[in-house]
């Protein structure tokens, strides 16, 4: 398949070409930097260039984040990709946060509002990553988002996770982490074989 991925330069979106590329598929990195390794750069706002590059693929995967003090424009760049990925009727995958799950043993408390999970200081990108999944929820391009559990962090690649679907993932010691390396693995097996539900998450 040809994969386009948006991040290219990041903690996830390294991972995700590298597992893209181990499998065959044809990888299109982008980031706004040149990273190397054959990255197309430009910025997911830059409407005519990210439409031809959706043009000749078959899914886009974004792993985007923005700058510290600049979360105000995830609803904006997540508006930018969702309509070129329905303007080109291209699949697309977010790689989004943990922020918008249901907490494990709170059924009414969002992760966002529960301090085990999100302390304080990673509360505006836990917040950023909600308004992220609410300006997918009713668009009409064919999105798929995929919470991270709280902890996503480098790690090994040990082709191993759980998948589940609106609730925070927690292990028997009630932690709840997977390294960006078996992240890539859930994004790429959903990639190859879509399973049709709009928002999921994965966790050890
Ligand atoms: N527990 C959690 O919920 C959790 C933890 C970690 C990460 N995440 C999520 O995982 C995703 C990836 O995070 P990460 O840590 O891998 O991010 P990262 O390492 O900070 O990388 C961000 C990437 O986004 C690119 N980028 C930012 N703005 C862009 C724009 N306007 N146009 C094009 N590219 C742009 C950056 O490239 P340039 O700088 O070159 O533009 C870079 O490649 C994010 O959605 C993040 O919220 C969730």
């Amino acid at each position: 398949m040809r994969i386009v991925v948006f991040g290219a330069s990041g903690m996830v979106g390294t991972r995700v070409v590298d597992e893209a590329s181990a499998r065959g598929h044809d990888v299109v990195p982008v980031s706004r930097r040149d990273a190397g390794r054959g990255t197309a750069s430009l910025d997911v706002c830059d409407e005519v260039r990210v439409r031809a590059l959706l043009r000749a693929a078959d899914v886009v995967v974004s792993a985007i984040r923005s700058r510290p003090g600049e979360e105000a424009s995830v609803p904006e760049t997540t508006a930018a990709l969702l309509a070129a990925a329905a303007a080109t009727r291209t699949a697309l995958l977010l790689v989004g946060g943990a922020g918008p799950l249901t907490s494990p043993d709170l059924s009414t408390t969002l992760v966002i509002d529960d301090e085990r999970f999100v302390p304080a200081r990673w509360r505006s990108s836990a917040m950023a990553s909600l308004a992220q999944l609410q300006a997918c929820e009713g668009h009409p391009a064919a999105w798929t988002y995929l919470s991270p559990p709280a902890i996503l962090e480098p790690g090994a690649r040990t082709g191993i996770y759980r998948r589940g679907t609106t609730t925070l993932l927690v292990d028997d010691a009630g932690r709840s982490h997977i390294s960006a390396e078996d992240l890539s693995v859930a994004v790429l097996d959903e990639v190859e074989e879509p399973a049709g539900i709009r928002h999921f998450t994965v966790a050890y």
